[in-house]
Order: C-alpha cells, then structure tokens, then sequence
C-alpha cells in the first residue's frame, strides 16, 4: 500500500507526508533526502554539483543511514540537489532504493509514504493514492525562509523566493522525470490552509482513494 506526495520546495508535503505515515501507521521516505544527500557529498568534497561522474558515483554510494539531516537542510544542498536531480544516471541509481523502500516498508509495517517530486509518475506510478500538494511560491519562500532562519541562516527572504522559483524551474523543465502532477493525483493547495485543515483534506482524500 503507497501513498504518493508529490510537490514543489516548501509545499507542505513533507509536514503532510510525515503526518499521513503516523496516522495511517505507514513508514516514511523523504526522497528529497536523498538528492540532498547526493548534492551534499559532492560539494563538502570540493567538486562542482554539475560534475556527473562525482554525483554518480556519490548516488552509487548512498547509504540511507549515514545521511547527516543537519547538513542537507542548507539552501546550498537544497540547490546542489536539483542539479543532480537532473542527471538521468544520479536519478537511476536510486531508484530501486525508493521502489524496494515502497514495497518493503521497514519494521513489517504494511505500507509506505513516499514524498518527491515524481514518485506519483515515475517511481511508484501504482500508488493506491496520490496527492500533488502546491502553494503560492511566496507563501513557501515565507515558510523556508522561517525554517532556515530558525537554524540561523543569514539568508533574506527575497533570496529564498528567487531561490525557488529557480528550483522549480529546474525541476518543471528538466527531461529526467520532471515535476508535474500524475494524472490520478488530486491536488492539494496548502496556500491559505493550517497544517491542521490540509492534513484534513489530505485523509479525506485517501480515506477516499483507499476505499
Ligand atoms: O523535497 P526537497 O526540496 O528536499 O528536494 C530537493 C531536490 O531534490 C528537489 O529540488 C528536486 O530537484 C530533487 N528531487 C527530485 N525527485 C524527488 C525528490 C527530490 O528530483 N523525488
């Protein structure tokens, strides 16, 4: 049983995904996670994120266990990310890890939820349910900007806009998997929605789906 959540940066997905394996007793696999793995290896090793081979071979050795979530929260991995999404190769090697993670949920637990960008298309196109979860890009360039300020991040909040709206840029157009809603998906626009009432909807929804 997979619960696909896709959507753009600072979506809410990731707070909705979280909230959704809880109260379904699901596991839960923040793929964003990994691409910000992969960018974060290749920089903190002095290498250009655009340089292929070093992401590849960073992909290759990906070690779910030994990501550092401090590290991969900065703007900087957040960007080296969507550049290494980019690379069909990056995005192949781990693929098998999202699909073996959605069919064979951790701990015995009966099913999963993946969040990303194209887990809903590409990754797990059976999903029993897909959400597309959006906002306004200056509502989610307020809720980063908070988050990394809250980690002491000097960044101003026009920089976080222009930041995302160059990610998603990045991630709409690229040809490997781009970013874009799965025909069955419903969507889902936190823009003016408390966590609460879009974590209400978004059960709704599923209830839904999952008959
Ligand atoms: O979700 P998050 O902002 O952490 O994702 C970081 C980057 O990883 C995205 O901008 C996107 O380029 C990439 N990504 C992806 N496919 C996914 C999840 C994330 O391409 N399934």
């Amino acid at each position: 049983m997979v619960i696909a959540v896709d959507g753009p940066a600072a979506s809410g997905k990731g707070t909705l995904a979280r909230k959704l394996a809880a109260h379904y007793g699901f596991a839960y696999l923040d793929t964003g996670s990994l691409y910000r793995a992969v960018g974060h290896a290749v920089t903190s090793a002095g290498h250009d994120p655009a340089d292929e081979m070093a992401a590849l071979a960073a992909a290759r050795n990906l070690d779910l266990s030994k990501i550092d979530e401090r590290a991969i929260r900065t703007a900087e991995a957040g960007a080296a990310a969507s550049i290494v999404a980019a690379m069909p190769p990056v995005r192949a090697a781990i693929l098998d890890l999202q699909r073996n993670f959605a069919h064979n949920p951790p701990n015995g637990l009966r099913g999963a939820v993946l969040d990303g960008r194209d887990i809903g298309t590409v990754v797990c196109p059976d999903a029993k349910a897909k959400l597309f979860v959006t906002a306004r890009p200056e509502i989610r360039a307020r809720r980063r900007w908070l988050e990394l300020n809250n980690s002491g991040s000097g960044i101003t909040e026009a920089q976080v806009l222009e930041d995302i709206r160059e990610r998603d840029r990045r991630d709409a157009e690229r040809a490997a998997s781009p970013m874009k809603p799965a025909d069955d998906a419903h969507l889902l626009d936190t823009s003016d929605l408390s966590i609460e009432a879009a974590f209400g909807a978004a059960v709704a929804i599923i209830d839904k789906a999952l008959g």
